[in-house]
C-alpha cells in the first residue's frame, strides 16, 4: 500500500498535491512519501516479529540521505556495496553494528573502512576477496566478521538482468566450492566466520525459488556446523517483488517471513534481510511534463521532459511504470494511445509503447509511479542534463532533499588543460 492517490481531482502524495511540487520545484523531479517508507519498513518488521532478524535496507535501491535517515529512525540497518554507500548509511544515522557489506568487488580501502567502522558483517563472494580481507584485517590486528555468499544455482524467475543466483552469474561462490572455502576461511587469521549469505535476484514475486535457495542454505548451514564452523546468521538477501501494474500480485512480506521461519525453524540463527525495492519502490514517483505530441504515420509520440538518464529502468530492463496524470481525468475523457519517449538521443529512451492514457496535451504533467527504487540512484547527467531533484513529503509538507544542480555545479569537477586555453 502506498500514499499516492487522487484527492479533489489532484494526484497527491500524502497531504500534498503533486501539481504543487511540480510548480514549485519544476519537472522532472522525484517525490518520495515518508508515510509509505515507514509503512513498508513496519510491515516487514511486523512480519518478522518473533524471529531474531535484522532489516539491512539495501542502500542501492535509493540512497538519498533523507530516505536513509527515515529508515534509520525505524531501526533499519543497511546493506551496502561500496565505501560511498557505507558512508551514506553512517551519515544518515545507521549504526555500524547494523551494516552488512555486500558486493563482488570490494577494494582494500573499502575493507579498511568497514573494519574501521566496526560493521556487522562482510558478505564475501570469492576466495581472492576472502584472502585479501584476511590480510587487511590482520594488518589492523583484528578479525573481519564474514558470511560467504553462496550461489545456490537457483533461477529466480523474472528478468535475467536482475537474476543473480544461477550458475554462471558473477555473484556468490559456486555451490560446489562453498564448503572448501569455509574450511579455508577457518585457517585465515583475519577472518571470523559468522554466517552464510545468499541473494538470488530482484523483483521476485514467487516464493518457490526463494524457498529452494533458502532450503539449500539451511542444509549447508547444518553441514558447516557439523564441520565445526560457528554459523550464527543467515543472510537471505533481498529480492521480494512489488506490484508495478494491475494484476501483479507478488508474495506479501507476511508469507515471505512465514516461509523463512519455517525453513529455518530450530536453527537458532539471526536472519538478515536486505530488502530494497519492497521498501522504496512504491514510495516514490517521478514527475514529468509533456513537452510535445509528435504525430507519426502509424503512431503518436508523447515527448516528455524526463529521459532515460533520469529513470533508466525501462531502457535497462524493459520495466513497466504506470503513468498517472497529475490532474485526474474526467470519467468521459477520451483516451489516446501513445509511444511515450524522453528527449535523449538514444532509441532506447522510451518509457512505454502503445500506452493508452487519457488524451494529453503539451504542458500536462504525469507521475511515473513506482519509481522510488532504482530510479534516482541509476540516473546520470547524460546529454549534459542536470540530475533531477528529489523531494520528501511528510504529511502536509515537503522538503527538497536533493536540489537540482546549477550548470556551474555540473561542470565543477572538470578542467580545460593549460595547453587548450
Ligand atoms: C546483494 C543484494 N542484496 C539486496 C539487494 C536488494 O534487492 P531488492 O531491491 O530486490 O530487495 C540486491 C539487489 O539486487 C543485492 O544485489
Amino acid at each position: 500500500m502506498d500514499h499516492f492517490s487522487y484527492s479533489d481531482g489532484e494526484l497527491s502524495c500524502e497531504g500534498v498535491a503533486l501539481s504543487r511540487i511540480a510548480d514549485e520545484v519544476g519537472t522532472p523531479c522525484y517525490v518520495y512519501s515518508t508515510a509509505t517508507l515507514v509503512r513498508h519498513a513496519r510491515v516487514l518488521a511486523a512480519a518478522f516479529e518473533g524471529q531474531d532478524y535484522l532489516i539491512a535496507y539495501s542502500v542501492k535501491a535509493n540512497s538519498n540521505l533523507a530516505v536513509l535517515a527515515t529508515l534509520a529512525a525505524e531501526g533499519c540497518g543497511a546493506d551496502v556495496v561500496s565505501g560511498g554507500e557505507l558512508q551514506r548509511a553512517r551519515r544518515s544515522g545507521i549504526p555500524a553494528s547494523k551494516i552488512v557489506f555486500s558486493g563482488v568487488g570490494k577494494t582494500a580501502g573499502e575493507m579498511e573502512l568497514g573494519l574501521a567502522q566496526g560493521i556487522h558483517q562482510f558478505n564475501v563472494e570469492s576466495a581472492a576477496e576472502l584472502r585479501l580481507l584476511s590480510k587487511v584485517a590482520s594488518a589492523r590486528g583484528t578479525q573481519a566478521p564474514v558470511a560467504i555468499r553462496v550461489n545456490p544455482d537457483v533461477a529466480a524467475g523474472g528478468h535475467p538482468n536482475i537474476s543473480t543466483g544461477k550458475k554462471g552469474d558473477k555473484f556468490g561462490v559456486p555451490w560446489a566450492e562453498a564448503e572448501s572455502l569455509y574450511a579455508e576461511a577457518a585457517t585465515l587469521p583475519g577472518i571470523r566466520v559468522v554466517g552464510v549469505d545468499v541473494h538470488i535476484g530482484s523483483q521476485i514475486g514467487d516464493l518457490v525459488p526463494m524457498r529452494a535457495a533458502f532450503e539449500k542454505v539451511v542444509g549447508l548451514t547444518r553441514r558447516l556446523r557439523d564441520a565445526g564452523h560457528q554459523i550464527a546468521r543467515i543472510d537471505v538477501g533481498g529480492g521480494l517483488g512489488i506490484p508495478y501494474q494491475a494484476g501483479d500480485a507478488p508474495a506479501p512480506p507476511s508469507a515471505y517471513a512465514a516461509m523463512i521461519a519455517e525453513v529455518s525453524a530450530g536453527l537458532g540463527v539471526q536472519v538478515i534481510l536486505e530488502p530494497g525495492r519492497v521498501i522504496a519502490g512504491n514510495a516514490g514517483v517521478l514527475l514529468t511534463q509533456v513537452l510535445f505530441l509528435k504525430p507519426a504515420p502509424d503512431r503518436t509520440f508523447l515527448i516528455l521532459d524526463a529521459g532515460m538518464n533520469d529513470l533508466m529502468r525501462p531502457a535497462l530492463y524493459g520495466a513497466y511504470h504506470r503513468m498517472l496524470p497529475l490532474k485526474e481525468a474526467a470519467p468521459d475523457a477520451p483516451d489516446e494511445t501513445y509511444d511515450i519517449v524522453g528527449p535523449i538521443c538514444e532509441s532506447t529512451d522510451k518509457f512505454a509503447t502503445e500506452r493508452t492514457l487519457p488524451a494529453l496535451k503539451s504542458g500536462d504533467r504525469l507521475a511515473m509511479m513506482s519509481s522510488g527504487a532504482y530510479g534516482a540512484v541509476l540516473s546520470s547527467q547524460y546529454n549534459a542534463r542536470p540530475l533531477v531533484p528529489e523531494v520528501l513529503v511528510n504529511g502536509d509538507s515537503y522538503s527538497i532533499i536533493r536540489r537540482r544542480p546549477s550548470f556551474e555545479e555540473m561542470i565543477a569537477l572538470e578542467e580545460i588543460p593549460d595547453w587548450l586555453s
